[in-house]
């Protein structure tokens, strides 16, 4: 482990224990934390929040239908850079199970280690409109932090209700790429790069 990794009392910043985070802005209960590993239980709700979103016609690298087996490997891809401490991971659930997530990729060129890119933003559509989306993004802002990040990164669908959720909460607009990916359900579309210092 690189020196650079380990807090003051010697805890592994990239990949610490699960704990609740300190930020109290989750809609009431709700309860956003930090995962440090991701087993298949969590892996398969993750796998259905993702499924939800793409069904709603979310850009979020697959196309519409996505079936539960290709939505599993990709969590298990993304639980094992979990483990490896290569991204941050925080869920969002209630009493019924996960509902919201998102994503910090904190493996970067060696020339880029103050950065990481926010990815993978979901939010189940039966629990939008609340304020989750605002909770996980300072969630996330919080973790960045804690992992000694200073710059953040993301990319968008240009006009979506996401790219309102980023500007509102203080993401400089950088710019936009048009046709850059196509819509689950089919049709190029532009994104938007935002970047924030957390
Ligand atoms: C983008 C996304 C994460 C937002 O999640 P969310 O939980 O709905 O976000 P919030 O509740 O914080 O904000 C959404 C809206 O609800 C409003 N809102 C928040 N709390 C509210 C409340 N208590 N009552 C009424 N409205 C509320 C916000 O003002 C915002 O309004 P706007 O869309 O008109 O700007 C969600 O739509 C999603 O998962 N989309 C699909 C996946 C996706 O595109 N991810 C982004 C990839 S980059």
């Amino acid at each position: 482990m690189l020196a650079e990794q380990v807090d003051r009392r010697g805890r592994n910043r990239l990949n610490p224990q699960p704990q609740p985070l300190r930020d109290g802005a989750a809609p009431s209960g709700i309860v956003i934390r930090r995962l440090p590993s991701v087993d298949d239980g969590q892996g398969d709700r993750l796998a259905e929040l993702l499924i939800d979103c793409v069904d709603g016609g979310a850009s979020v690298s697959f196309m519409h239908p996505l079936a539960p087996a290709k939505a599993q490997a990709f969590w298990r891809g993304i639980a094992a850079d979990v483990e490896a401490g290569r991204r941050a991971l925080l869920v969002a659930h209630d009493e019924s199970g996960i509902i919201g997530t998102v994503q910090l990729v904190l493996d970067q060129p060696e020339n880029q280690a103050h950065r990481a890119d926010l990815s993978k933003m979901l939010v189940h559509r039966r629990a939008r409109r609340r304020g989750l989306g605002a909770a996980l993004m300072g969630g996330a802002e919080q973790m960045a932090r804690d992992c000694g990040k200073t710059l953040l990164v993301l990319d968008t669908v240009t006009g979506s209700d996401a790219e309102r959720l980023y500007a509102r909460l203080g993401w400089i607009r950088v710019g936009t790429i048009p046709d850059y990916a196509l819509l689950s359900h089919g049709g190029l579309w532009g994104t938007t790069l935002y970047y924030k210092r957390p």
